[in-house]
């Protein structure tokens, strides 16, 4: 017999009723309500959570000044299709984010999720450059429609009974520090992933025939993967040379995730085009799709589209998450706490030999899990050891990684001190219980 709906009863619910990448992912957590940087479950118990529903929550679960903006547009409307109407909420967030942008980044396409920020980056570069080719990473992900699981190369099930895809996507080796093949010696991270571009220009496409190289500045789903610092720049001085344009894909790594506003910052380098979505309205489904404005109005009028993108509703909380974000320093108390995990992070490993790696920039946090005494092999059970006995003790992470072997903690920007201490304590106790 089919079991009955109730809340207490969510897995066995979720496996009748959801698709499995829902109903097997973990920890399937019935959540009753959140606040700030903790979930609470139905049965009472409290949870701080390291996940941020995957960089999203970056000003805290129901923030009171999202939540009085996003109902006070509710109030008035709630929908009107962007071309047949404008809206005030939409308007204003355009001026509040060119002033948080990168230079340059002064022209809007609006959607709703990640992917469809990728779709529109994609559709904008084979546009605009007349050109069919696309360079993305191994290692990368983009999300889930076509063409942005086009340019994914995280893990083969992403990909596995989809064929054909977008054609034209060539996938260069992300620099990839502690995974390099070429040793770790100054320089050899970057060559390596240099010469994989080298490769495809000269084997597979001519650069004249690219229209973009696409990058996450951070990896995110690949294992929170932080390139040396000179990569974005050499990858800006290709895009140059060859007239190629450099698209970042800053949906995970935006809106102070990484310390800065945008990961762009970070590394100093101008994109020509981004997508950017999660953290943008701390939870209302908003993305959007930016360039320079002499590139975007090459995009004519009919050419992309969309009914919801824009939403007022998404666009009146964004605007007040980009004001919490100055108001309450919270760029500055991501580079402080992220700092300061990190340092924690790293003691830890001095203590765990199954700890093969630490990382992160701002509150883009990793441990990189690995057999102990083994040449680096990758251990996801480990991983996922911790993360459940984790989970007993209170914290929730998320795993990432080509084998899960990747513990990332993405905490909300207004994370405290206090928070922060908690979690470490709590990582050191449950990877005691892990040995
Ligand atoms: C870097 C990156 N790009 C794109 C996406 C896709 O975003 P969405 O799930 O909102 O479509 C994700 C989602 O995790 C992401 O991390």
């Amino acid at each position: 017999m089919k079991p009955k709906y109730e809340f207490a009863n969510t897995v066995d619910w979720a496996s009748q009723v959801l698709m499995p990448s829902f109903a097997e992912d973990w920890p399937l957590l019935p959540v009753e309500r959140a606040e700030g940087a903790y979930l609470y479950t139905a049965d009472g118990k409290r949870y701080l959570d390291f996940t941020s529903g995957i960089a999203v929550t970056n000003v805290g679960h129901g923030h009171p000044k999202v939540l009085a903006a996003a109902h006070a547009q509710m109030e008035k409307f709630s929908h009107s299709a962007v071309g047949i109407t404008l809206h005030e909420p939409l308007l204003r967030l355009t001026q509040a984010l060119t002033e948080v942008m990168p230079a340059g980044m002064d022209m809007f396409f609006f959607g709703n999720s990640g992917a469809e920020a990728v779709e529109g980056a994609l559709k904008l570069a084979r546009y605009v450059t007349g050109r069919p080719g696309i360079i993305a990473f191994e290692g990368s992900f983009h999300g889930r429609t076509y063409g942005a699981a086009s340019v994914t190369s995280v893990k083969s099930k992403y990909r596995n009974h989809y064929e054909p895809f977008v054609p034209g996507v060539y996938f260069a080796p992300f620099p990839y520090p502690y995974r390099c093949p070429l040793g770790a010696e100054d320089g050899a991270v970057l060559r390596w992933s240099l010469d994989g571009i080298q490769k495809i220009f000269d084997r597979m496409i001519p650069p004249s025939q690219v229209a973009a190289i696409l990058v996450e500045p951070v990896q995110g789903e690949g294992g929170y993967v932080i390139p040396p610092a000179d990569f974005l720049p050499a990858l800006r001085r290709i895009c140059d040379e060859h007239g190629i344009l450099l698209i970042m894909d800053e949906v995970q790594t935006g809106f102070g995730r990484t310390g800065e506003m945008f990961a762009a910052q970070v590394f100093n380098v101008r994109p020509d085009i981004m997508a950017i979505a999660k953290g943008i309205a701390n939870g209302f489904p908003l993305s959007a799709t930016v360039a320079n404005h002499s590139l975007m109005q090459q995009w004519a009028a009919g050419a992309h589209g969309t009914t919801y993108g824009g939403n007022p509703i998404a666009c009146a909380a964004s605007l007040a998450t980009l004001e919490v974000i100055r108001e309450e320093n919270l760029l500055a108390n991501c580079r402080a706490m992220g700092i300061r995990l990190l340092e924690g992070m790293h003691q830890l490993k001095t203590r765990y030999d199954c700890i093969g790696d630490v990382r992160g920039l701002g509150l883009m946090l990793a441990m990189e899990m690995i057999v102990p005494g083994q040449d680096k092999t990758p251990d996801g059970q480990k991983a996922f050891a911790v993360l459940n006995q984790c989970l007993q003790r209170g914290l929730i992470g998320y795993m990432a990684g080509l084998q899960g072997q990747v513990v990332r903690l993405i905490p909300p920007l207004i994370v405290t001190r206090d928070q922060v201490e908690e979690s470490l304590a709590i990582m050191d106790a449950s990877l005691a219980a892990c040995l």
